[in-house]
């Protein structure tokens, strides 16, 4: 009997995971901004910005410390947490996050040392999920430097199944930069993985080491969109709106596109010291819909003019996101007749989004506008690095 029962609750823990992430995860990341420059200091001020900025009422829930915050292993091989960075410990810094309304996450590494050197998970799995449960952890970020061979698959499993094991429940985010086509097995073990190398603050761009701006990234995602859906995303990774390397408009259009492919939605900037403009960006709650719609489709390409794309993503109530994408610098003059296209797509095809059928009012998300409906052109000027993001909602419902 007692064997039954302990079967029965695995199970149920096991069942709880699978179902963490019905929408893409939302909330900050201390990487893109800080390094490894973090401390318990740091976090709770950006806890107290991520309420008093209205970010969390927005959507935004876990406050994520990246890289740097472990530094040793006791001789029972328990991880330490920087006992001078963070005097209090983990587990009183989660309990201020969760008094917050909020959630906290980790980070560590598939290998023997995380990126930074730090001590990693490799052969510490189990103990390390224990600890994480013990502390309150609720989000856990999983590298994949020091990988010294290992098979990706059997590496992310075997801390999948710790975090299944370790009595909480705890969102998986598996970060091997797309390097094993983690698409393609994910699904079963985490809640969404990263499918390129890191981003850099700009917004097309390359670095000779991998490093990618929004454009690069973005056009790494194309295909991607039919490994995605609720509890399982593609991850094209954290944001860098307000980090200073782009243009307000280059950044609405980074913040665009990551909600038309269902990314997470991770800020990276110091939330204490935000603009105005940034944080308009960052809480646009038509916008932040689209991301988190609960169909849980990814936007795909729908025709690529080569400076000019557009992207769609089918939402629920038979909706439609469209983003016209401006990849040059140059101001484009936007003027599309509806009736000319039919979109043949299976995420399209699910939700009855039938163009030629139905009437569609169209709004503008960033200025909060009917602008037109279907069956007139749309004729817009759209700056360079810019994007028209409209919603498509039918006029007979
Ligand atoms: C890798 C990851 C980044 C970040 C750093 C930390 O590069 O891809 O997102 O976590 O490690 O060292």
């Amino acid at each position: 009997m007692a064997g039954y029962l302990l079967i029965l609750s695995t199970d149920i823990q096991a069942q709880s995971f699978e179902m963490l992430s019905p929408t893409p995860p939302m909330g900050w990341n201390s990487w893109n901004k800080f390094g490894c420059n973090v401390n318990e200091n740091l976090i709770k001020e950006i806890a107290d910005a991520m309420v008093a900025s209205g970010m969390r009422d927005a959507g935004y829930k876990y406050v994520v410390i990246d890289d740097c915050w472990q530094t040793d292993r006791d001789s029972a091989g328990n991880i330490i947490a920087d006992p001078e960075r963070f005097p209090s410990g983990m587990k009183a810094l989660a309990d201020y996050i969760h008094a917050k309304g909020l959630k906290f996450g980790l980070y560590s590494c598939a290998g023997s040392r995380t990126c930074q050197g730090r001590p990693g998970s490799r052969g510490y799995q189990f103990q390390d999920a224990r600890q994480y449960a013990a502390w309150g952890v609720d989000y856990l970020k999983y590298d994949w430097c020091y990988d010294e061979g290992q098979n990706a698959k059997a590496a992310y499993k075997t801390m999948s199944d710790a975090l299944k094991n370790c009595g909480r429940p705890i969102v998986f985010s598996i970060c091997e930069w797309g390097d094993n086509k983690p698409w393609e097995w994910g699904k079963e073990i985490g809640h969404l993985w990263r499918t390129t190398a890191d981003i850099r603050d700009c917004f097309d761009c390359m670095h000779n080491w991998g490093g990618l701006g929004v454009l690069q990234i973005l056009d790494k995602q194309v295909g991607l969109e039919q490994y995605a859906g609720p509890h399982h995303w593609n991850d094209p990774d954290m944001l860098e709106v307000g980090n200073g390397g782009q243009t307000i408009n280059e950044y609405r259009t980074h913040f665009s596109l990551w909600c038309m492919l269902a990314a997470l939605l991770m800020a990276g900037n110091d939330l204490r010291n935000m603009s105005d403009s940034i944080r308009t960006i960052l809480t646009n709650k038509e916008v932040i819909a689209v991301d988190q719609d609960t169909l849980g489709f990814q936007g795909f390409k729908f025709i690529d003019y080569g400076d000019f794309e557009i992207w769609v993503k089918a939402l629920s109530g038979g909706d439609a996101a469209f983003c016209f994408l401006n990849r040059s610098k140059e101001i484009f003059d936007l003027n599309f007749d509806w009736q000319k296209f039919g979109i043949y797509h299976y995420s399209i095809a699910k939700n009855g989004f039938n163009l030629w059928k139905k009437e569609y009012q169209v709004k503008d998300l960033w200025n909060h506008k009917i602008i037109g409906n279907t069956k007139n052109n749309l004729r817009v000027k759209i700056e360079g690095h810019g994007v028209l993001m409209v919603r498509l909602s039918s006029i007979e419902k």
